[in-house]
């Protein structure tokens, strides 16, 4: 721990990938391990293209009850932690495959989605994109003004990532010198692809998950507990800064 602490303070250039385990001690589901929805669900039914083409209120009723999960959820310390370093780090920059929006909740400025914001929409007519915030929707699926279908402005299985997102990800893993990776089984790709990016541009690279990942001999340092522990105590600001 002490040796991944010096590493962040005498970083100028820091990157951190998150994803769903961040947000588990809010109490957002993850998609795999036990209790993973990708156990009781399956994704080609919910997250694909294809499947919101053959059933649009399905697909959006899904959306709507995890957006009542994430409504009645709190950013936990490990988000603010991440928020706090955002503040201090010379450069600082927050790549996640969250659509939650808890890093917005928790103070985090400098955000890369690079699978979306649940709490966006998209037309499927005119192209406009909105936030909406609503938890239910009068029908489903929702309708644009124009009368043409809204959809969820999140990234979907078979779909390509936001490319102007994906590109600054890329460049802040090719220059930072310490990249944080934060409670991702990172399997999903590109995203996933990130973490050995970062290790052959020459980062020192800091995994903090609750298992083992594929990544874990990879990087330099494996922090196995709950990053809501965990971040707090890497991430505190050193005495008299
Ligand atoms: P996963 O659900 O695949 O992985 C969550 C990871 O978090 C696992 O490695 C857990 O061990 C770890 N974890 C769980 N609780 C934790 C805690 N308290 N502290 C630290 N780690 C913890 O989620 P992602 O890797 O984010 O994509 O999944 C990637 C993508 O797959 C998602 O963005 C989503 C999904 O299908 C799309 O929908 C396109």
């Amino acid at each position: 721990m002490q040796q991944a602490q010096q590493w962040i303070a005498e970083a100028s250039r820091i990157a951190a990938l998150t994803g769903a385990g961040i947000s588990a001690e809010s109490g957002v589901p993850t998609f795999r391990g036990a209790s993973g929805m990708w156990k009781r669900f399956r994704p080609e039914d919910l997250a694909t293209p294809g499947a919101f083409s053959r059933d649009p209120k399905l697909v959006w009723e899904w959306y709507c009850w995890r957006r009542g999960i994430i409504a009645g959820s709190a950013p936990n310390a490990g988000h603010f932690a991440l928020a706090g370093i955002e503040k201090r780090a010379a450069a600082f920059t927050l790549i996640t495959q969250n659509v939650d929006g808890l890093h917005d909740r928790a103070g985090s400025r400098n955000i890369l989605k690079v699978h979306g914001d649940i709490w966006d929409v998209r037309c499927l007519s005119c192209g406009r994109e909105e936030r909406d915030e609503r938890v239910e929707f009068p029908e489903l699926p929702p309708r644009c003004g124009c009368g043409g279908m809204l959809r969820p402005a999140v990234v979907w299985f078979g779909e390509g990532l936001p490319q102007d997102v994906w590109n600054a990800a890329e460049d802040a893993v090719r220059s930072c010198e310490v990249m944080l990776v934060v409670g991702t089984s990172a399997v999903v790709y590109p995203a996933a692809g990130l973490v050995p990016l970062a290790k052959s541009a020459g980062a020192k690279v800091i995994e903090i998950n609750v298992d083992e990942t594929q990544f874990s001999s990879l990087v330099d340092f494996s922090l196995r507990g709950p990053s809501g522990e965990l971040l707090p105590r890497l991430l505190q600001p050193a005495a008299g800064s």
